[in-house]
């Protein structure tokens, strides 16, 4: 089965406090966008695993997300598989890449096993691989809260161009959290705006609202993230903020030409540049006739 893993981007992140177990209880705006990773699963009946990808710095054992989802669904079912990843979705980005791959995994494993998982076991499943794998089983506009399990369903962002761009260093996630326990934010993402501004499908209002608290804990060697966040605007963004952890940075237009526009200008100063639109939820189950 060839399937895609979709990249996400936080159009908005919370940390509301610190759970006893050191995980962080979140609110955010998630968005995917059709920058996608393509997968192939096959099922070996001889409980063979294999993994291999052309990007050969990715990890080949249970380090790599898609590898862990795959051992833990396939665990006592006498099944092994052999899975292929094309690489598109800049990794260390703040973009899921390694959740999308890992919950393209389990659809797929689940769709070709004959669905023997609910939408609920499959999530629960993607938790034990990681925090944003619920949210990339589904994709499409969602409010995730709590460690990112708690997924409520939101109008889809309406159509338009989202550029990306990464510099080139990446950003610790464990690090980064612990920046935020010590110094909080001073600024919040209005996220009931932002909800309200989906409801009525208003970019510009929604864009305004765009923030991530971890904007707010960056350190003097990631103040980059602010030079693109300038150029982003400079360059006719309605609205521009860093996605996840980092170190990617997304900005949304209301037209195709400046984004075009802009994305020429960027790609001449920065590698890893992506122009994207938002791509719609996925299905988790089998769709049904009646
Ligand atoms: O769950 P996941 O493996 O993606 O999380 C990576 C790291 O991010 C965790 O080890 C933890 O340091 C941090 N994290 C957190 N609170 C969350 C999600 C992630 O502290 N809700």
């Amino acid at each position: 089965m060839k399937t895609f893993a979709y990249a996400k981007l936080n159009l908005a992140l919370d940390i509301l406090g610190r759970e006893p177990d050191g995980y962080h209880n979140l609110r955010m705006i998630m968005q995917s966008v059709d920058l996608a990773d393509e997968i192939d699963v096959e099922i070996t009946r001889d409980g063979r695993f294999s993994f291999s990808s052309e990007q050969l710095s990715l990890p080949t054992d249970e380090r790599n997300l898609a590898v862990k989802a795959a051992m833990l669904f396939l665990k006592n079912t006498g099944f092994g598989a052999s899975i292929r990843i094309l690489k598109r979705i800049p990794v260390g980005a703040g973009m899921g890449g390694g959740s999308a791959d890992a919950a393209a995994v389990l659809r797929a494993l689940n769709a070709m096993t004959g669905w023997p998982m609910s939408a609920g076991q499959l999530c629960r499943l993607g938790m034990l691989v990681g925090s944003d794998v619920p949210f990339c089983l589904v994709n499409g506009t969602a409010l995730a809260e709590h460690r990112g399990e708690k997924l409520t369903s939101l109008p889809s962002l309406p159509d338009c161009p989202i550029l990306i761009c990464k510099p080139a260093f990446s950003i610790s996630t464990p690090a980064l959290f612990q920046r935020a326990d010590q110094r909080k934010s001073r600024l919040k993402p209005d996220i009931h705006g932002m909800v309200e501004a989906l409801q009525k499908g208003d970019i510009l209002e929604l864009s305004r609202r765009m923030y991530n608290v971890f904007e707010d804990v960056l350190d003097r060697t990631q103040q980059e993230i602010f030079t693109i966040k300038s150029l982003f605007t400079d360059l006719g963004a309605v609205g521009t903020v860093m996605t996840g952890t980092g170190s990617a940075v997304f900005g949304l237009f209301e037209e195709e030409d400046p984004a075009r526009a802009a994305f020429h200008f960027l790609s001449s100063q920065y590698r890893e540049c992506y122009l994207t639109r938002p791509s719609p939820a996925t299905p988790v189950q089998p769709l049904r006739n009646g």
